[in-house]
This record gives C-alpha cells, sequence and structure tokens, in this order.
C-alpha cells in the first residue's frame, strides 16, 4: 500500500516535470502551480492521504512529498524568474514600440531670417561688419550729424548708461565706425541689437534687430539704391515684390526716404495688414548726408554713398505673417517649433 502511494508520488513529478518544459509564460506557470499545489492539486492530495496512514508508514510519505513540494516550488521560482528576465530583456528590444521623441534645437526664427538676409547681401558684394551694443554717444548720435540737444534725439528714446555711454538705438553707428576703419569703396551690412526705451506692444519692443547698409564709392546714386533694396525685396518675399520711397527726415542722410515693400498678403491690392494701404513699412534710408563724411574724413566732394536700415523683425513678421512681435521674445516652443 506505501508503496504504491510512493510510486503515485513519483508519477505526479514526472508529470509535473514533464508538462513544467513546455510551459511558456507566466500564465501557464500559475496554472501549472495551481494543478499541482492548489487546493484540489495533484500533490496536495497526498497531504490528505497522511492522516489515514498507519503511525510507521506516516514519515516515509510525509517526506516524500516535502520533498516533491519543495522540487516543485524551485522549479516553478526558477521559470518565474526566467520569465521576468526574458520580458526585462524583451522590453529593450521591442521594435514594435514608437521611438521616443528626440527634441532637436533649431536656430530662432529672427536669427534664420538674419541669416538670410546676410547670404542676400553677401551674393551683391557686401561685406558683413559689427559694432558694439553699448555705444557711446558720439557715434550713436553725434558722428551720424545728431548734435547735442538735437531735437531728433527724441525720435528714439535711449536707455543712457553712465559716462555718456547708451545702449545703441541703431545700427546705424557701425557706419561711421566702419568708415573710420577703411577708405572707400565701401559696400557693407551691419546686422545686429538695438535697443529703445519703448513700452512693448505688438509692434514695438525695447531689443530688436536692424540691419544697417552703407556703400560709398565715386558716383554711387540713390538709382543704386533703389535696385539693391529692389533685388534684396524680391529675393526675399518674391519676385512680384514692388518697393516705393516716401520723402522722410534722418540727420545723416540726405535726402533721406522711408521705403516700403508691396504688401505679400494681398500683392498690393490692400487688406487688413496693410490697412488697405497696399504696403508695408520697412524702414529708412537716403544718400549720405555729406555732414557724416565730414566726421570720417572722407572727401564728400570726390564721393558719394547710400545708407538704409532695415527691421529683422519686421521682415521677419511679414515673411512669416506675425501679427506680434512679441512672440519672438517669449520663447514659447510651440511658435518655435513652427520654424
Ligand atoms: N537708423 C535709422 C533708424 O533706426 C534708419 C536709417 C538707416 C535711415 C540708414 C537712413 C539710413 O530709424
Amino acid at each position: 500500500m506505501l508503496d504504491k502511494i510512493l510510486a503515485d508520488v513519483d508519477a505526479v513529478l514526472k508529470q509535473f516535470d514533464a508538462e513544467s518544459s513546455s510551459v511558456q509564460d507566466e500564465k501557464q506557470l500559475d496554472a501549472l502551480r495551481v494543478e499541482f499545489l492548489g487546493r484540489k492539486g495533484k500533490l496536495t492530495g497526498f497531504f490528505k492521504l497522511l492522516g489515514s496512514l498507519s503511525t510507521e508508514d506516516k514519515p516515509a510519505l510525509g517526506q516524500k512529498i516535502n520533498v516533491a513540494k519543495a522540487h516543485i516550488l524551485e522549479r516553478i521560482a526558477s521559470l518565474a524568474q526566467a520569465f521576468k528576465e526574458q520580458a526585462a530583456k524583451g522590453a529593450r528590444v521591442d521594435v514594435t514600440l514608437p521611438g521616443n521623441d528626440i527634441f532637436l534645437g533649431r536656430l530662432h526664427p529672427l536669427m534664420q531670417v538674419l541669416d538670410e538676409i546676410k547670404d542676400i547681401f553677401k551674393g551683391m558684394g557686401f561685406t558683413i561688419e559689427m559694432g558694439p551694443e553699448v555705444e557711446s554717444d558720439y557715434y550713436n548720435f553725434e558722428a551720424l550729424n545728431v548734435p547735442a540737444d538735437h531735437p531728433s534725439r527724441d525720435l528714439q528714446d535711449t536707455f543712457y548708461l553712465a559716462n555718456k555711454l547708451l545702449l545703441r538705438t541703431h545700427t546705424s553707428p557701425v557706419q561711421i565706425r566702419t568708415m573710420e576703419r577703411m577708405p572707400p569703396p565701401v559696400r557693407m551690412i551691419a546686422p545686429g541689437r538695438c535697443f529703445r526705451n519703448d513700452t512693448p506692444d505688438a509692434t514695438h519692443s525695447p531689443m530688436f534687430h536692424q540691419v544697417e547698409g552703407l556703400v560709398v564709392d565715386e558716383g554711387v546714386s540713390f538709382a543704386d539704391l533703389r535696385g539693391v533694396l529692389l533685388a534684396f525685396m524680391r529675393k526675399m518675399f518674391g519676385p512680384q515684390t514692388e518697393i516705393r520711397f516716401r520723402p522722410s527726415f534722418f540727420p545723416f542722410t540726405e535726402p533721406s526716404a522711408e521705403y516700403d515693400v508691396t504688401c505679400i498678403l494681398c500683392a498690393g491690392k490692400g487688406c487688413r495688414v496693410c490697412k488697405d494701404s497696399g504696403w508695408l513699412e520697412i524702414s529708412g534710408a537716403g544718400m549720405v548726408d555729406p555732414a557724416v563724411f565730414g566726421f570720417v574724413d572722407y572727401d564728400s566732394e570726390k564721393y558719394s554713398g547710400y545708407a538704409f536700415g532695415m527691421g529683422v523683425e519686421r521682415i521677419a513678421m511679414i515673411k512669416y505673417q506675425i501679427g506680434d512681435i512679441r512672440v519672438f521674445y517669449e520663447n514659447d516652443v510651440r511658435f518655435l517649433n513652427q520654424f
């Protein structure tokens, strides 16, 4: 009787070994555990038998089924561990998972537009010059023919620093610095940051960017200025673009003008953006005032020149149809990601 029961335990163990070798996953492993060790499990049945055995036979069966149970538990534990490792390994190489978003940085839209502006002018033979953002009164005003107490100083609300220094209100001082450094011919642009004590609104920012242009040589005329600006604007906004000049005043140019481009939204027909005028204002320009040449010892009898300004934000806003200048400085990635 005991031998038969012990042989049955061996048979159950054998069955367990056979079944456990074909278990594929944790769910099947759990079913296997229930099949052999559950409340009505195949091994569990032998524990119930113990009670009906004689005192001599009990230890033999007890030992047998304890060893069998330990064997089953050990095998189940090692299989569970193997499945866990497999799952962890599988997760690392699961090619069906969506990839992680890679956040690539890029140039700020203003810098992209500035790069485009520089490329176009480089293509027309212009050099690129730089000047300091902290300027002296001399370069920002005086040498540009804006004497102290001249009312036109009030046109640009200046941030003054100590010792007659200021934050440059335009890139025009780079005209003077460049002419001081080299004799004519000059054919340069000067991109850079400018500052004015303006209250921020949709079209004003206390910090903004300009590109200055200056060409000085023998026989330079207003027609050359118009030709260069038109060529630039057509490269920037498309071949249909036209420009127009309106009389204006700057102390460092004579004659002076403000210039506009045809509205790219309505192609000049008139719309909300151009306030039905068909034109969008860019900046100022004109022929270099001979008084300016006096400050840099250029011979105004021999040489003439033109100069122009350009608002980088203005150009970017027109190009990308942006209605509010402040978005350039808010660093909202939802805006920046569009470029
Ligand atoms: N510096 C002028 C401004 O900031 C623009 C300008 C540049 C006008 C060059 C004429 C010539 O408004």
